[in-house]
């Protein structure tokens, strides 16, 4: 990997479609809101926060990232959780973001989930006025809790219908399919969200979970589903719809034993909507255009496949014909005006 490859990624225009804003909380802002919101962290430097980062799978992630967000407790913590984001997507030549958040991981400590879409609502709106980026919310249900408090959810949801542009399905996958969620997805579509769910890598029930989430829920799109790979007509299936997979190789390295470069660069291949996402960055310390970087390094690729790679990002977004079009512009004069 040159300097020069790695100084073209971070440049080149893209968009982050797999980040959820409560796998933004770097320990620096962690203690500020501890510190405002008068609560005592066990931990009492950077490092030791970082000390705690030991995570094997995905289970033993979640068991760190929950807890953390109890400093979350003002619409001003939430808005400043997303406003440090964006800022840093931004420097990353992010220039659309779609990012999840966990509400029932708030209102399930007491918070209301008005404090918490105000604030994030708040940081997307001045992102746009001052960065220039744009940026969408994406309403995630806790999968390892049941369906009626899912519902519950999507129709506390429903007054903040304009803020929120889709629904998503998080946290722990074992045992829990995307079946499970089948009435409450139909009846998000009804109310107009669109729909992705996350198929985590390596799953018990990988395959099985991705071919519910197009067969039965039909989703818009969906988020890592990286084992697609071993099963030729899914992916002939999910070409056929055009389904984006929002992968994320920085994440895969800490909670699998690899980052999947070699599954990735292969669904590339068969001509699959692969994105390059960040998931939760200031836990596994790589935002967007570090990951762009680390599966070029690991993938082998090269300029050609990372502008495809930045077109796949727009393609697989929420966007209009028109700001797509405006974005794919934009990534080829960023390298037609390359050196
Ligand atoms: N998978 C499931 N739940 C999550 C993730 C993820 O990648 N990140 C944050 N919550
Ligand atoms: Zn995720």
């Amino acid at each position: 990997m040159t300097t020069d490859l790695a100084a073209f990624a971070r440049g080149l225009p893209k968009a982050e479609l797999h980040v959820h804003l409560e796998g933004t909380l770097e320990p620096e802002l962690k203690f500020q809101l501890a510190a405002r919101n008068g609560i005592a962290l066990p931990e009492k430097t950077v490092a030791e926060v970082k000390q705690t980062y030991k995570f094997h799978d995905l289970t033993s992630f979640l068991q760190v990232y929950y807890p953390a967000m109890r400093v979350l407790q003002q619409a001003q913590d939430f808005h400043d959780l997303a406003f440090d984001y964006l800022t840093r997507a931004h420097a990353d030549g992010v220039r659309h973001a779609e990012m999840f958040f966990d509400p029932q991981a708030h209102t399930g400590r007491g918070v209301a989930f008005d404090t918490v879409i105000t604030g994030y609502h708040s940081a997307v709106v001045r992102a746009r006025r001052e960065l220039g980026i744009s940026a969408e919310l994406i309403l995630c249900f806790l999968r390892d809790h049941s369906a009626e408090y899912a519902m519950a959810t999507l129709m506390e949801a429903l007054p903040y219908r304009d803020r929120i542009i889709g629904v998503g399905l998080d946290s722990d996958e074992r045992g829990n399919p995307p079946r499970k969620f089948a009435d409450v997805f139909a009846r998000a579509r009804g109310e107009g969200f669109l729909l992705t769910m996350h198929c985590d890598i390596d799953q018990p029930d990988s395959i099985e979970h991705i071919r519910q989430a197009l067969e039965e829920i039909e989703v818009d799109r969906i988020d890592h589903g990286t084992n697609i790979v071993e099963d030729d007509r899914l992916v002939e299936l999910a070409k056929s719809k055009g389904i984006g997979l929002t992968c994320c190789p920085v994440s895969n390295s800490f909670v699998t034993e690899q980052m999947k470069s070699a599954e990735l660069s292969a669904l590339l291949d068969r001509g699959l909507t692969v994105t390059v996402n960040s998931d939760d960055p200031a836990y596994f310390g790589a935002y967007a255009a570090d990951n762009y970087v680390a599966l070029a390094r690991h993938a082998g690729l090269g300029i050609e496949q990372l502008v495809t790679l930045a077109e796949n990002s727009f393609r697989a977004a929420w966007l209009s014909k028109a700001r797509l079009d405006g974005f794919l512009a934009e990534i080829h004069d960023y390298v037609a005006a390359r050196p």
